[in-house]
């Protein structure tokens, strides 16, 4: 039986937009705030969920294993298999793998080439740090940020002027190509 897909985001949905457009079959768009690809995912038909992640902070915190059981939930509602973060900005807690069942069901695409550059300014330190080639990296998420086995990664040469507006979206174009095709052939989804 092919594997029900969702993929996570919070902002722009570019990736999104580009797994959609290659026909990519997503059984549902979870978002942890209100954010445009909420808006693609209604405009392509596909089932979506917005679980508000400022729900989730009191003046103690952000009750993260609070957010991920709400996710999960919403997940196994949804009878999903797999998800592709796509710009997600909210780290789940390792329930997630540990006590929800989601153990190597996670795919994540990371805009450098990793191990280098972890984190949310991954293209940013890359710029400061001056590297000529970056690049971007899809692998399986573990609890550890930016870890876990590596499926594929493409180089994206730094130009001269590059701002990290441009750097990111030369990045992206490779993303947008690389990830539909890594999660179709690496989860078999059609
Ligand atoms: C991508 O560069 C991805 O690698 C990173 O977030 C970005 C998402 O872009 N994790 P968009 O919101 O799909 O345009």
């Amino acid at each position: 039986m092919t594997k029900r897909l969702a993929v996570l985001v919070s902002g722009t949905g570019s990736l999104l937009e580009a797994m959609i457009a290659q026909h990519l079959s997503i059984s549902l768009v979870l978002a942890d705030r209100p954010c445009r690809g909420i808006e693609i995912a209604q405009r392509a038909g596909i089932p979506f969920v917005v679980i508000d992640r400022s729900l989730f902070r009191d003046m103690t915190g952000f009750h993260r294993e609070t957010f991920t059981g709400v996710v999960a939930k919403s997940l196994k509602y949804h009878e999903i298999d797999v998800v592709a973060m796509a710009g997600f900005m909210t780290i789940l807690s390792d329930e997630i793998f540990t006590d929800h069942g989601f153990a190597g069901c996670f795919m994540n695409s990371h805009p450098s080439l990793l191990p280098s550059f972890k984190g949310e300014t991954a293209v940013k330190d890359a710029l400061e740090f001056g590297v000529k080639v970056t690049g971007t990296t899809i692998h399986i998420a573990t609890s550890k940020l930016d870890e876990g086995p590596i499926l594929a990664q493409e180089a994206v040469r730094v130009e001269e002027g590059d701002t990290v507006d441009t750097l990111w979206e030369r990045i992206k174009e490779k993303e947008r190509i690389l990830y539909p095709q890594v999660i179709r052939s690496y989860w078999g989804i059609a």
